[in-house]
């Protein structure tokens, strides 16, 4: 079956999640580095059980706004959009993380932006956000290169692993 693909720069591509991918999917979610970073709701452990359901999740979805990440024809992390809802109906969250072996390629940084132009040109949006955990620089410094605005900082509002910490919010405005 031919992939859809919705974004390509040099080496990586951004296209729909397969069943190949699963396998990896597990290996790469089932960190404690990727997961600290993310809401409680990523599963941990993550099991080749949770990839299934979420696959099985996103494949219900319309529009379709959960991609795979492909890195030199290897699958390497997923990336969202999750366009909201009554008010905020113009805007939508994006997530995104890549598997610890892949770090600080770039790969991130090439995703989000494809993402995005991606996201303003095909979703009916005129804002993308999301909100990074304090000390997640990495992820920061991605949304900068990437032409988001740092908006707030959100006080003590995240408790992880039963620790207090603050949310930095980004948002890119379509032009
Ligand atoms: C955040 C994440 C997606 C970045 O992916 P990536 O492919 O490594 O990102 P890139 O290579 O495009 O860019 C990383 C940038 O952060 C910088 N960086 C990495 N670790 C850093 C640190 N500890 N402190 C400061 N900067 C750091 C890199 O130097 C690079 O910036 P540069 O190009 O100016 O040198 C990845 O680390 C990840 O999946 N983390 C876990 C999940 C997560 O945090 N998701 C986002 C939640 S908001």
């Amino acid at each position: 079956m031919e992939k859809i693909i919705i974004g390509k720069d040099g080496d990586v591509i951004l296209r729909e999640l397969m069943d190949a991918d699963l396998e990896k999917l597990a290996i790469y979610a089932n960190n404690e580095k990727v997961s600290i970073n993310l809401r409680d709701g990523f599963p941990k452990p993550y099991t080749i059980e949770n990839a299934k359901s979420f696959k099985k999740m996103i494949d219900s979805q319309t529009p379709k706004t959960f991609f795979a990440i492909e890195y030199q024809n290897d699958y390497v992390g997923n990336i969202s959009l999750s366009p909201g809802t009554d008010v905020y109906r113009k805007s939508a969250e994006i997530g995104y993380f890549i598997g610890e072996p892949f770090w600080n390629k770039g790969i991130a940084t090439k995703a989000v932006n494809l993402i995005s132009e991606w996201g303003f040109n095909q979703l009916d949006i005129v804002r993308i956000y999301t909100g990074v955990f304090e000390y997640n620089q990495a992820s920061q410094r991605v949304l900068e290169k990437c032409g988001f605005v740092k908006e707030a900082v959100f006080k003590k509002s995240i408790c992880k692993d039963n620790k207090i910490f603050d949310e930095i919010r980004f948002a890119k405005i379509k032009e």
